[in-house]
């Protein structure tokens, strides 16, 4: 879900709509803003839908006066998607409205006390109960920011809150704990979002609120309490990256513009972690000693990041010798994992928000292990609390399906293997050169793949009918192909899956019948004849291959398959980080002709602040 409120001297239903429209990725079940004046009072106008749907109700915000408001655009967790449980929500005089990310655990026993006391509750939300309880705290005191305060001192869960008060017109209060909030200030006028990318028009002068904060915004100025209330002293941070990162740029959808973008995002991910032939990362406290020592690693992260971490097991357990295990962040931290001082957990993610991954690498730090994460969002709450953080630098990534973040993830978790290797002494001098070298060239072979759309495109108009992919692959190309299959999935919504090639016999093979797709992924060199084998088994079953190979195998595998997509030849371990792309291209070609609305696929968000 994402969160504005501002508060200035402008009118705010046009900030607010626009603020919602840049965050819309982050949930897009129902919209709704509430906006405070002194001579309206409050206001509230909420629909289930898109936000446009919520501009028409409000002609552009034409309908609504004011210069203080909150905004909310939400992705459905309790209750279903629809006018009553769409945000803002408001307390039972009205005096109260309130945005809520996150969920309240004990709301169910609030609830109830509260109705035993007579309030009348009109939504199935656990955030109402904020609202009411609020009004409840604000009858006995009639101080806003105390009737906050006791409210959180009550709930339990994570929270991102925005409140507005009737009788206090001119000021907003926001809170938060485990999910995000951004406070941004301007000259008259200030705002928080749960994104950046939401106020970036108007201010670049930021700071991240942490959790247990309370911040009471006016035109003059943001004080920050803790949670007993007493002054904090806030650093601010500089936002530096352009507003045109956040938007279309021409393309038609953000998930095209993030494909392209890749080979860019790679060098700013890369290069400067090279020096003079040697992978340098100067961001890391982790000390020579503790590397030494390591035992095991730990992989955690969830969806394509997770993916992320399957190519790095195979990467990282050959450069080092070390046993590595990914696991995906909503089991690891409940399936009492075997972790202690000598495990290094690698977190893994692009928002650096995902509540599963965050709770996990906090169980990880509960049982002492040392976190090193790799993070997209710049301040965001995973970079905050690990011990070491690696930045992706990618910029802004809207579509809800993963692209550029991803590419950028493996590398910088491939620059982690080699930095390790080398000082492990793991690794021949010759191969890590070789290796360096080779990520110098990739954004150029990069380039070359998204040059040549025309054949994944051709590819796409002949397969996007079938109703069932299967991707098959080893090793690498095994981990690339869950990559494959989750991007076609969730924004084609055709069903896929993806399996290691030598499990076919042990069971997915009955599924494939006479004109079946599999997309047989065939890059990983030291496997391919065995690869090969496999596309000879299910095409002796009927199956239509699709292939990715490389340039050098290119022949041999045009004698067994229907059609063959052909990248570049690379380091085998760099592999992936080419046949990623033609595979995320394919799926978008896909949607495409599906009619599909790619950039916010049904039922997905991209941030899951939500367990
Ligand atoms: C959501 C997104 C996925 C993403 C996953 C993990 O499900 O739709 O694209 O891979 O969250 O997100 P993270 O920000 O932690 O990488």
């Amino acid at each position: 879900c994402g969160i504005i409120g501002y508060v200035g001297h402008e009118q705010v239903a046009p900030i607010l709509l626009q603020g919602l429209r840049r965050m819309e990725y982050r949930g897009y079940d129902s919209a709704g803003v509430a906006i405070c004046s002194a001579q309206k009072g409050l206001q509230v106008k909420k629909t289930k839908g898109r936000i446009q749907a919520l501009s028409d109700l409000i002609h552009g915000g034409s309908d609504l006066e004011g210069t203080v408001g909150i905004g909310h655009t939400r992705w459905a967790t309790h209750g279903e998607p629809s006018n009553v449980n769409a945000h803002p929500h408001v307390s039972e005089s009205g005096k109260f409205a309130l945005v809520h990310n996150g969920i309240i655990e004990n709301y169910m026993e609030i609830k109830e006390a509260l109705q035993k006391k007579g309030v009348q509750f009109t939504s199935d939300t656990d955030s109402e109960v904020v609202a009411q309880l609020l009004e409840y705290f604000y009858q006995e005191s009639g101080n806003m920011l105390e009737a906050v305060s006791r409210v959180l001192g009550r709930i339990q869960g994570s929270y991102g809150l925005a409140i507005l008060c009737e009788e206090d017109p001119d000021t907003m209060i926001t809170a938060r704990k485990d999910s995000p909030l951004i406070l941004g200030y301007g000259d008259g006028f200030n705002f928080v979002a749960s994104d950046v990318t939401a106020m970036i028009q108007y201010t670049r002068d930021i700071s991240y609120m942490e959790d247990g904060e309370i911040a009471v915004l006016t035109r003059d100025g943001i004080q920050v309490y803790n949670s007993l209330l007493e002054p904090v002293e806030k650093q601010h941070s500089y936002v530096d990256w352009e507003i045109s990162a956040a938007e279309k740029g021409g393309y038609p959808h953000f998930m095209l513009k993030e494909i392209m973008e890749q080979p860019e995002a790679f060098r700013k991910a890369v290069f400067p972690r090279i020096k003079d032939g040697r992978v340098v990362l100067e961001d890391l406290h982790i000390t020579p000693e503790y590397i030494r020592n390591i035992q095991k690693i730990d992989i955690i992260a969830c969806g394509s990041s997770y993916h992320v971490g399957m190519v790095g097991k195979y990467n990282l357990e050959r450069l080092l010798r070390k046993s590595v295990e990914v696991v995906l962040a909503s089991e690891f931290r409940y399936c009492d994992p075997l972790v202690d001082e000598h495990t290094l957990v690698i977190v893994i993610s692009q928002s650096g928000e995902t509540l599963d991954t965050m709770a996990a690498m906090r169980e990880a730090k509960r049982l002492g292990a040392r976190t090193l994460s790799i993070v997209n969002v710049v301040g965001s709450s995973i970079a905050k609390e690990s011990d070491d953080v690696l930045y992706t630098w990618a910029g802004p990534e809207i579509a809800v399906a993963t692209t550029k973040a991803y590419s950028t993830q493996l590398a910088v978790l491939d620059l982690v293997g080699l930095y390790f290797a080398d000082l492990l002494g793991t690794i021949e001098a010759e191969e890590y050169c070789a290796i360096v070298e080779e990520m110098l060239c990739l954004p150029a072979k990069m380039e070359e793949v998204l040059k040549k759309t025309e054949d994944v495109q051709y590819f796409a108009s002949r397969y996007f009918n079938h109703a069932s992919v299967f991707f098959i692959g080893r090793n690498l190309d095994y981990a690339l192909g869950l990559e494959g299959s989750l991007k076609l999935k969730e924004i084609s919504y055709i069903h896929s899956e993806a399996y290691a090639s030598g499990e076919l016999k042990h069971g997915t093979i009955s599924l494939i019948e006479p004109g079946t797709l599999v997309v047989a992924l065939g890059t990983y060199a030291p496997l391919f004849d065995k690869a090969m084998s496999n596309v000879v088994e299910v095409k002796a079953r009927g199956a239509e291959v699709l292939a990715l190979t490389t340039d050098s195998f290119r022949e041999k595998m045009e004698k067994t398959a229907d059609s063959v997509l052909c990248i570049p030849d690379t380091h085998r371990m760099l592999q992936p980080s080419l046949g990623v792309l033609p595979l995320q291209l394919f799926s978008y070609y896909v949607a495409l002709q599906r009619g599909c609305d790619i950039d916010k696929p049904r039922n997905l968000a991209k941030s899951v602040t939500v367990e």
